[in-house]
């Protein structure tokens, strides 16, 4: 030993591969993972993204080998999100039992069965022709109490189609109980909601505007949270528990993880963090230009984001960090 040598020595644990894994204190399982996917309406072959280099806009075929893979994977679920070929003021398309969304709710629902969890957003942005997740007031506005009612008949739309999990992501005010009076009252006891209670105005979105050919102009700014705000971001998530949600989110995950670990310990439900499309996109750019080892890089942020508390992760990445995993 060197004399004067410390005596606490954390690196002993550190040594060998075998006891690294012995005392480490995060998992990451193929189950924790949801795979987002985007399926569009008149595609008749899967169209890549440009911002988003891996991911598709999937025709309704290609989404239904995408299920079972995911299902063969023991991946935690898909979240379903629609691409309609025409698009109104009041995102009609979202509650048409033959908008894009909910028949591939329903040939998702037929191909996986209950081996996986089929999860939809439930939005009005990729329905509206102005791109915002609500119906407007006169004034060019987002109307909350008129927007709520469509949620209403979004969410009973979807559950019709055969969702397990309906993902409210319009950071409207009261639109958990508003869905899940309507779920409730169409037969519907038990669809799931997934709120995405805490969802932040951010830049990192910039990707998921064209994964959805967003017609928005402008910005969330008066529905979705202020980024400076942390306090307000738990008190979301209360709200949407009171109000009868099965879990909640938190999102985005990497800029807001502090966020998510308050959430976690405020809530008796389980939380799921989003790792959203400019989270994705920056590893996968600068691994291209091969400034990053790209596979360390995506597991680490998947563990830096169930370490923060999330016990679900939404990632593009589902699928391959699920082989990954296995190896
Ligand atoms: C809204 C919605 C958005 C995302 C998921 N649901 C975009 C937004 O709020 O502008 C973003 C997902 C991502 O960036 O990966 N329906």
């Amino acid at each position: 030993m060197t004399p004067g040598g410390p005596v606490v020595r954390p690196r002993r644990l550190r040594r060998t591969a075998a006891l690294r894994e012995l005392v480490a204190e995060t998992t990451l399982a193929p189950r924790q993972l949801v795979l987002p996917v985007f399926v569009r309406e008149g595609a008749t072959e899967p169209v890549p993204i440009g911002s988003m280099p891996g991911v598709v806009q999937h025709s309704r075929d290609s989404l239904r080998r995408a299920a079972a893979e995911a299902a063969e994977l023991g991946l935690g679920g898909l979240m379903l999100f629609g691409i309609p070929e025409t698009k109104d003021a009041v995102g009609s398309g979202g509650c048409a039992p033959d908008g894009i969304l909910n028949v591939a709710i329903a040939d998702v629902a037929a191909e996986v069965g209950d081996a996986l969890p089929v999860m939809a957003d439930l939005c009005l942005d990729e329905f509206t022709d102005h791109g915002h997740c609500g119906v407007l007031a006169p004034d060019g506005s987002v109307d909350n109490d008129a927007t709520l009612a469509v949620y209403a008949d979004m969410a009973v739309a979807q559950a019709a189609a055969g969702v397990d999990v309906v993902g409210p992501s319009g950071m409207m005010d009261g639109q958990v109980a508003a869905i899940r009076s309507a779920l409730d009252a169409a037969g519907h006891q038990d669809v799931a909601i997934l709120a995405y209670s805490t969802k932040y105005a951010s830049a990192f979105y910039g990707p998921f505007r064209e994964a959805v050919d967003s017609s928005l102009k402008g910005d969330r700014r008066t529905y979705q949270q202020d980024g400076r705000n942390r306090i307000e971001g738990v008190r979301e998530a209360l709200l949407d528990v009171e109000q009868g949600a099965d879990l909640v989110m938190v999102k985005p995950a990497l800029a807001y993880l502090d966020v998510l670990r308050e959430v976690r310990d405020a809530v008796d439900v389980p939380v799921a963090a989003y790792n959203i499309s400019g989270e994705y996109s920056m590893v996968e750019a600068a691994a291209e230009r091969g400034w990053i080892d790209r596979e360390a890089a995506i597991l680490e942020t998947l563990t830096s984001i169930r370490r923060a508390g999330a016990d679900v992760v939404l990632t593009y990445w589902a699928a391959e960090a699920a082989g990954l995993l296995r190896r």
